[in-house]
């Protein structure tokens, strides 16, 4: 079947493990990747599959509301996977606008421009046949922050079931599942939830086809160094301090980005229209147990003395509002769909190190900024 959807934020982190997928398993699909470029976005992240003949880029804000129609009607599509935002918390908290402005009005104006269009194409109002999709990829912060509660007289993390039936270490009796309220702390998550409910709200208005996912911390090639595994992963290569915020117990649920990147080519795919499905990793660490974990692969990675970069640790002023345990219960999607996360953390982070330690290049074009110049030569006489 031929299909023509557009991604957006596809030269970003997890967009770029999207693209990638989708280009290479759907021959027959042409992806059109809208990115903006911002600091966030890089094509070198999509170097591998930029000249195959299913893919085109498109350097365009989400906010261009006439631009983005434009592309609709000339690319005649009939899916658009969501991924662009600001997705940064530490950013978010210096400057909410543009969260606000990209992460809200920017999907506001997507949905606007992608329900003109549906309907232009579908004037029945979603026959049953129709394939068009609005995913929406979202994240498990709108549900705010959980405790660190544990069953009477044993320490946290134990061993506790998941309603899948699997095994797992945890920091808490509760998880998040699609039915919990929104709760948002910070101004990425607020942003996050606010456009969640743009995305239900022209389901339940206009009827327009929307899926919605929640998803936790993802890790993996080709993020970008402002977040805490390659960051750290950098500064210990360079023997540079690692920032700690608080105390370090903050507690996060790690998956593996191209786990991910399967689940949402699951979703758009199979994924039962309005419907809301969390994912995540059944993984729960604190940051600073993954730190050491970093740390000692990294180290051994480079033949140091294992431990030899444990004093790098420093401990510094807490986030405002660092939310203390996210832990996501993806059972649902298991149950419904049949995913769950392929890489075992081990695996994940060991070849999440490799990879950064292999492409000091890719890291060093990021830090330096080079990426951006190159992206100002190549698209100022547009
Ligand atoms: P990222 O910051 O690495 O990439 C964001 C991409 O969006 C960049 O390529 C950027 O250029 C583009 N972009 C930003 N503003 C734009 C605009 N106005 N118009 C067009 N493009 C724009 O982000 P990421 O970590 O890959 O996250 C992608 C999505 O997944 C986000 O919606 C985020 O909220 C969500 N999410 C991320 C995680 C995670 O752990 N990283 C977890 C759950 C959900
Ligand atoms: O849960 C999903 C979210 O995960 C996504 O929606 C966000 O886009 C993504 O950035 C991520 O948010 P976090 O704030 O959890 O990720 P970050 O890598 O910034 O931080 C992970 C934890 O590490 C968090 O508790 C803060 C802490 N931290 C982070 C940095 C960058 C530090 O202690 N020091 C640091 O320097």
């Amino acid at each position: 079947m031929k299909r023509n959807i557009i991604i957006t934020g596809g030269a970003g982190f997890i967009g770029s493990h999207v693209v990638r997928l989708f280009v290479n398993k759907y021959p027959d699909y042409k992806i059109i990747n809208l990115d903006k470029l911002t600091y966030a976005g890089n094509l070198a992240n999509l170097k591998d599959i930029e000249n195959k003949p299913n893919y085109k880029f498109v350097r365009m804000d989400i906010c261009d509301f006439d631009g983005v129609y434009k592309l609709m009607q000339d690319e005649q599509i009939d899916g658009i996977i969501h991924l662009a935002a600001e997705s940064h918390v530490d950013r978010s908290i210096k400057d909410p606008f543009t969260f606000a402005q990209t992460n809200v009005m920017g999907t506001l104006s997507l949905l606007q421009a992608a329900k003109l269009y549906w309907q232009s194409i579908d004037p029945d109002f979603c026959l049953p046949t129709s394939v068009f999709r609005f995913y929406h990829i979202s994240t498990d912060e709108v549900y705010g922050a959980l405790e660190m509660t544990h069953p009477e007289g044993i320490e946290p993390p134990f061993t506790t079931k998941a309603s899948s039936g699997k095994h797992h270490l945890a920091y808490g009796e509760k998880f998040f599942t699609e039915d919990l309220k929104y709760q948002p702390h910070s101004p990425y998550s607020a942003a996050k939830a606010s456009s969640d409910h743009f995305v239900r709200a022209f389901h339940d208005t206009y009827g327009l086809p929307t899926v919605v996912t929640n998803c936790s911390n993802n890790y993996g090639p080709y993020q970008f160094p402002e977040k805490l595994i390659p960051l750290f992963i950098n500064n210990i290569r360079h023997r540079k301090p690692l920032p700690v915020y608080g105390k370090g117990e903050n507690v996060r649920d790690w998956l593996y980005v191209e786990d991910h990147a399967r689940a949402i080519d699951l979703i758009f795919h199979e994924g039962k229209i309005a419907e809301t499905y969390n994912i995540g990793g059944f993984n729960e660490w604190k940051n600073i147990d993954i730190i050491k974990v970093v740390i000692n692969t990294v180290d051994r990675l480079l033949g140091r003395p294992e431990g030899a970069d444990l004093d790098l640790i420093t401990y510094v002023t807490d986030r405002a509002g660092h939310d203390m345990r996210y832990a996501i219960d993806s059972s649902k999607l298991q149950r419904e769909l049949g995913w769950e996360p392929s890489l075992q953390f081990e695996e994940g982070i060991e070849r999440t190190v490799r990879w950064y330690l292999d492409n000091q290049e890719w890291m060093d074009n990021v830090t330096s900024g080079d990426y951006l110049k190159y992206y100002e030569d190549m698209y100022s006489h547009r």
